[in-house]
């Protein structure tokens, strides 16, 4: 799960209308479409939008099926690679339309990454999707012009996106910038509109860097952060920036930049608030911010209002780390907490029981439930008081137990008995 909702994906457009700049390409588009609903096959079946990254070929796609009621069926180009698939795809391509059914559109999103003579079998693929198809088949591209791609080409209506300007880009920053109440000085914004050459994709994740980290877009804070784009840390370097954050944009901005989901970014932080904190008081206030963010993940959970998620990791992050009554760079050792290397063994032991149930239950032809509740308990007994350990071990070889499951029925002592049977029979 992402740790926040990211704003490429809060803001993309919902209606064709949203879809800054574009003209050309949503007229073009939004007529070849229209053929296809009046119960016409247009002349070219399939449409390939092409043009640089982030101009909004995709969010074009996806706000017209939102507009027209359509279902996008996404495929991976590369999908197209195994011959398994392609029937598959194929069939569901193929299938008449039924009168009740909604429409669909059949996405093929970035299909240069098919170019190459390897993959001459997925161009086949492609072009027999559109012979059989009963849907529009879109692709994307942002380079179609290789030659391998030429069959589709020819297949294809052509439809060219621009590189969007600066003045667009600007554009919808600006409106972000409003719908989140983010006090936006418009040298900063043009910053980072100048940079993202045009990838919108890349300019609002830097404007959501730095409006999420200090609340506030400057001219100043951009030309300090730009360069964080991206960044990510190990969870304890991560936490160690978070400690000794001097600034609160620094506290936040290193949690979120943990790789961790955030579940687990606050169970790292519950674990080393003592680590670093010696100061009782400094203890009991970081503990304090800490159950807030936890209060405000509970509420996420309950009621699924992920606007939360910024103040559960404000309190987390600042929160904790300005606890300190005063400041002054503390080095600790930040380790794996113990409830996650927990979790992690009983992860592992249910998964070991699952496969114990798995391979009796096929050769007892009861279900795994039964076998867990009225099948386990027998054998853990026999496994762990047998007087007889070649019988246990007889007994896993029967069934095709591993040693995993062994010393999962056995225990540890009592499993190293049964194993040196089970090693003895395996080998014979
Ligand atoms: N023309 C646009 N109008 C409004 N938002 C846009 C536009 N282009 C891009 N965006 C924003 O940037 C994000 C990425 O855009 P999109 O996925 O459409 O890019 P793309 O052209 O398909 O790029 P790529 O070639 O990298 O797949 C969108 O989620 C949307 O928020
Ligand atoms: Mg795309």
């Amino acid at each position: 799960m992402a740790r926040r909702i990211p704003w490429i994906i809060k803001y993309r457009p919902k209606r064709i209308d949203d879809v800054e700049d574009q003209d050309k390409a949503k007229a073009q588009f939004v007529a070849w479409l229209k053929q296809w609903l009046s119960g016409k096959t247009p002349s070219k079946k399939a449409a390939l939008l092409y043009g640089p990254a982030g101009c909004g070929k995709t969010s074009l796609v996806e706000a017209a099926a939102h507009e027209y009621g359509l279902e996008i069926v996404e495929m991976n180009a590369s999908d197209f690679r195994r011959r398994s698939d392609i029937e598959r795809i194929a069939g569901v391509a193929a299938v008449q339309r039924s009168l009740f059914a909604r429409g669909k559109i059949i996405l093929l999103d970035e299909v240069d990454g098919i170019s190459g003579r390897a993959d001459q079998g997925a161009v086949d693929a492609i072009l027999r999707l559109i012979e059989i198809s009963r849907y529009p088949v879109v692709m994307t591209a942002n380079d179609p012009w290789s030659q391998s791609l030429k069959p589709i080409r020819d297949a294809s209506l052509l439809i060219p996106f621009n590189r969007l300007t600066e003045r667009h880009v600007l554009n919808v920053l600006k409106k972000i910038c409003a719908a989140e109440r983010l006090e936006c000085e418009e040298e900063a914004l043009r910053i980072i509109a100048r940079r993202s050459e045009g990838d919108l994709r890349s300019a609002i994740n830097d404007l959501q860097a730095i409006g999420e980290g200090y609340g506030r877009v400057t001219r100043a804070l951009v030309q300090q952060l730009v360069t964080y784009r991206n960044r990510e840390y190990a969870p304890w370097d991560a936490l160690r920036n978070m400690f000794n954050a001097k600034y609160i944009f620094q506290a936040k901005m290193a949690l979120s930049q943990a790789n961790l989901d955030y579940d687990q970014v606050l169970l790292w932080v519950n674990e080393h608030i003592p680590t670093y904190y010696k100061d009782p008081e400094e203890i009991w206030r970081a503990y304090e911010a800490l159950s807030r963010a936890d209060v405000y993940m509970g509420r996420i959970r309950k009621t699924g209002s992920w606007e939360f998620l910024s103040y559960a990791f404000e309190m987390a992050g600042p929160g904790v780390a300005f606890a300190r009554k005063q400041y002054k760079y503390r080095w600790a050792k930040f380790t794996m907490p113990e409830r996650i290397k927990l979790l992690a063994k009983y992860k592992k032991q249910r998964e070991t029981r699952e496969g114990i149930a798995m391979a009796l239950s096929k050769r007892l032809a009861t279900s795994r439930r039964t076998v867990k509740r009225e099948v386990l308990p027998y054998l853990r007994v026999i496994f762990r008081n047998a007087k007889n350990p070649e019988y246990a071990a007889r007994i896993a070889l029967a069934y095709g137990f591993t040693e995993e499951m062994i010393r999962f029925l056995a225990g540890e002592d009592k499993a190293r008995e049964v194993l040196a049977y089970y090693r003895k029979y395996a080998r014979k």
